[in-house]
This record gives structure tokens, C-alpha cells and sequence, in this order.
């Protein structure tokens, strides 16, 4: 676009002077909402080390966790407007401009993390919703993973009536609120950054995250239970404004996607051993209640949840949706 320059130039040239010099630095701003003994907190930081190593300094990262810069429903909008030049939120939060994207809420669609891999790289699943992207001046440079998330609660969760009547803190997503509803439950949509306060406070009795997001929020100390049920996918979409990206130098650029591609590697390889490493944590700390699920348990869940994706078929595509159930 026509605008592609001053834009980069608002958002990169911090160093004052005019005149081209070349040390000027380009300033990419990561924003993000999770702690950084996180896949994703860990990510933005190897991808910081490598990205200025690759770029010979040319390019200065700085990431911002915690929701210190923005809330997940203010983020795409930031990288549109170039105030930030890369995110990394789930694709819960794409949802909002793409329902196609809803297709990752949608609760046990994908086997194991094999599994989510393999839609990511599909050009029918990844492939086309990467590209819809475009349309809205975002450019989506990689999927990172967290892993499958967990029923954290004060009551125990174990079969889907204990559902009933439970207030449980969603992400902004039509499907994990239907997924919910179809329990019983009263999903509440909530910033990420409030659901600790939240628990803590009583205003919602639950919740489902990932292992890591559960630790490194502490929400382990303010719930009893964790439900091991791995239920749903949490997974990032990395993304940028499409005009700063096309408008960087090629080395920087080269420089910056072989740094990504490197940091999406680690991610792949590491994000389950993250999730582990902080169930072992939750555990020591001794605050909350494991229950594991029987095989039978689980399928009970599995019955009440998917009769959701008949209702989803027009707003994901059935496409997409048959897509993914033929990965398994
Ligand atoms: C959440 O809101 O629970 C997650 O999307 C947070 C995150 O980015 O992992």
C-alpha cells in the first residue's frame, strides 16, 4: 500500500536524525499478554536474541508481556494501525475479524499435537486462513503452539453434568462459548490479564487454559481442582502488518523470517515439555487437586461438547471443519 513507508518510518526511525543513515535502527514492538515462563514468553525472547544477531543490529525487538501494551482485543488493531509491529495471539482472538479461524476452539477437533501441526502446514486449513488474512493489511508470518488446555475450577469437574451452572471465564470466542453452554455452564468472555483477580475475587468459579498459562498466572493457588481433560487447542497465530513487512530492506527481512522460522522450531519442540515441567509445579506447590479422566470419562465430555460443530458448520466452513476431522 501507499502508505508502507511513512508508516514504517513512524513506527522504526527512533534515531531522530534524517538523511538515511544506515545505523538507524528499525524498532519492531512485540506485544503480548502472557508471562514470559511461557512457550510464548519464552518465544518472543529467542526470537528478540535471533532476530537482532540476524539483522547485524539493523533491528532492535522489544517485547512487551503481560498485557503491558495491549489487551488481546486491542492488539490486531494496534498492528493495523502499526503502533506495534508484531503479535502473537491465539486464534481465538483472530476469530473476531475471521470466524473461519473459530475452527481451532472447536473442542477435541484435534487428536494430539501432531495432529494441530499438520492442519497448520495444510494449505486447505493453514494455508487458507493465513491468506484471508491479507484482505486487512495482516500479514501471518507463523503458528506457534502452547498446547491443550484444562478445566481449572473449585468444584470437580469430572463428568459433564458437574458442569451445570458453573460461571467459567472464556477467551472472546462464539465457540468456546457454545462449547460451555452445551454443558450447562455460564461462559463468561474475559481479558486474560483479569481472570486471576477474577478467581481470586470469586466473580467466576473457573476456567480452561493451558498448564503453563495456568502456572505462570498462579491461578493453581486460587483453584482446588484441574481437570486433566485436554479438551481444546490453544495455539498462536504470529502476526504483522503486511505493509511494514513487505516494506523492510530483503536482508532484514530474510534476516527476520530466519529467525522465526528458527524460534517456530523451538516452539514445536518445546512447548509440551513447558506444560509438563509446570503440571509438575502445580503439583509440588500442592494447592490444587489433579483428576485424571478414564478413557470412558473423557468420551462423555467428547459426546456433549461436538454436537456444537453442526451449529459452526456455515461459520467455519464445513470445508474447513471436515478438513481437519480427516487429519486424525
Ligand atoms: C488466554 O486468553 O487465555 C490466552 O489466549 C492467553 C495466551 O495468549 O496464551
Amino acid at each position: 500500500g501507499c502508505g508502507a513507508r511513512s508508516q514504517q518510518n513512524n513506527a522504526s526511525n527512533e534515531s531522530g536524525e534524517n538523511g538515511g543513515a544506515s545505523d538507524e535502527k528499525i524498532i519492531i514492538k512485540f506485544s503480548h499478554v502472557v508471562a514470559e515462563n511461557t512457550p510464548k514468553g519464552q518465544a518472543a525472547e529467542m526470537f528478540k536474541e535471533l532476530a537482532e544477531e540476524y539483522t547485524n543490529g539493523k533491528v532492535e525487538v522489544q517485547v512487551f508481556p503481560n498485557s503491558q501494551l495491549y489487551k488481546d482485543e486491542d492488539v490486531l488493531a494496534a498492528i493495523q494501525q502499526n503502533n506495534v509491529q508484531l503479535a502473537a495471539p491465539s486464534t481465538s482472538v483472530v476469530t473476531k475479524l475471521y470466524p473461519q479461524w473459530t475452527l481451532f476452539d472447536l473442542p477435541f477437533i484435534f487428536k494430539d499435537e501432531e495432529n494441530v501441526q499438520k492442519a497448520m502446514e495444510s494449505p486447505e486449513i493453514g494455508g487458507k486462513l493465513f491468506t484471508m488474512l491479507e484482505e486487512q493489511n495482516l500479514l501471518g508470518l507463523a503458528m506457534w503452539d502452547n498446547g491443550f488446555k484444562q478445566m481449572h475450577s473449585n468444584k470437580a469437574i469430572k463428568t459433564p453434568a458437574d458442569f451445570k451452572g458453573q460461571k467459567l471465564r472464556v477467551m472472546s470466542s462464539k465457540v468456546l462459548e457454545a462449547q460451555f453452554k452445551a454443558v450447562g455452564a455460564n461462559p463468561t468472555p474475559m481479558a486474560f490479564g483479569e481472570v486471576y483477580s477474577a478467581l481470586e475475587q470469586g466473580v467466576i468459579d473457573g476456567g480452561e487454559n493451558t498448564l503453563s498459562n495456568v502456572y505462570s498466572q498462579k491461578m493453581h493457588e486460587v483453584q482446588k481442582y484441574l481437570t486433566m481433560s485436554n479438551h481444546g487447542y490453544l495455539g498462536y497465530a504470529v502476526i504483522t502488518n503486511a505493509d511494514f513487512w513487505n516494506g523492510l530492506p530483503e536482508d532484514v527481512r530474510q534476516g527476520l523470517e530466519k529467525a522465526l522460522a528458527e524460534t517456530t522450531d523451538w516452539v514445536r519442540e518445546n512447548s509440551k515439555r513447558l506444560n509438563e515441567e509446570q503440571l509438575e509445579l502445580i503439583k509440588q506447590a500442592g494447592t490444587t487437586e489433579i483428576i485424571e479422566l478414564t478413557e470412558e470419562e473423557r468420551q462423555a465430555w467428547v459426546d456433549a461438547m461436538t454436537v456444537i460443530y453442526s451449529e459452526f458448520e456455515n461459520e467455519i466452513g464445513k470445508d474447513l471443519i471436515d478438513a481437519a476431522k480427516a487429519l486424525w
